[in-house]
């Protein structure tokens, strides 16, 4: 089996598979929203799998040797995908818990880390002025401790604004030229990094 097949894991290997993971549990999220409209601006060969992360449970380092189900679940949704996308909220100037929580769950145990390897994008939408600038800051840190290289520029800090979504809740026309660019960077450098990926890390079982 070569490195970067993961038929094994009941991959369809023709398409490339993006994990979503969004900050937000909240029903009516405007991250919730952007997550499900960003797809539309990219190439027809790109999946893009919502994860799950609502229903894990706190992380307790006790749990590493007897994960949850859901944490199981969690990372093997990791661990068969090509890349990452991270659409979050701010919430008091970092990240929102719940995201974070996911995170530690996904790393562990010692060794395991599901992430690593992955290549990412990170952007979000909040009502503040800043647009999520420093929680994405604090993300990036977090992911470069796990391994995850993260896409640089374009950045892109959204502020919910009237029009930002139009009636269908698709991306609406104000914004679209510039997510479109933040998309088509993304695709190059998911694109970038299996290209240049020799070894596939993060692929033993969870
Ligand atoms: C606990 C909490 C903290 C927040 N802190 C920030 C913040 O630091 N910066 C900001 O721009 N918005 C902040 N907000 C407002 C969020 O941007 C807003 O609630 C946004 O709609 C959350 O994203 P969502 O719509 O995807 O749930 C905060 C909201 C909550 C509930």
């Amino acid at each position: 089996m070569h490195s970067t097949d993961r038929s094994h894991l009941g991959v369809n290997m023709s398409k490339v598979r993006i994990a979503v993971v969004v900050g937000s549990l909240r029903r009516e999220s405007f991250n919730h929203q952007l997550a499900g409209a960003l797809p539309t601006l990219a190439p027809a060969d790109f999946e893009f799998k919502p994860v799950t992360i609502g229903d894990l449970p706190l992380y307790n380092q006790d749990d590493d040797a007897n994960q949850a189900d859901v944490v199981k679940r969690l990372k093997l949704e990791i661990l068969a995908a090509d890349g990452l996308l991270f659409v979050t909220p701010e919430y008091n100037r970092s990240i929102p818990g719940v995201l974070k929580n996911a995170i530690d769950h996904a790393s562990r145990p010692y060794g395991r880390n599901a992430w690593a390897g992955k290549p990412a994008g990170v952007i979000g939408v909040s009502t503040g002025a800043i647009g999520t600038a420093l929680a994405q800051q604090h993300l990036r840190n977090v992911l470069a401790y796990l391994d995850v290289p993260v896409l640089g520029q374009p950045e892109a800090f959204i502020q919910a604004k009237e029009g930002l979504f139009d009636a269908s809740g698709q991306i609406g026309a104000g914004s679209k030229a510039f997510l479109q660019k933040w998309m088509d960077a993304f695709v190059g450098f998911i694109h970038m990094h299996q290209n240049s990926k020799t070894v596939q890390k993060g692929q033993a079982p969870p």
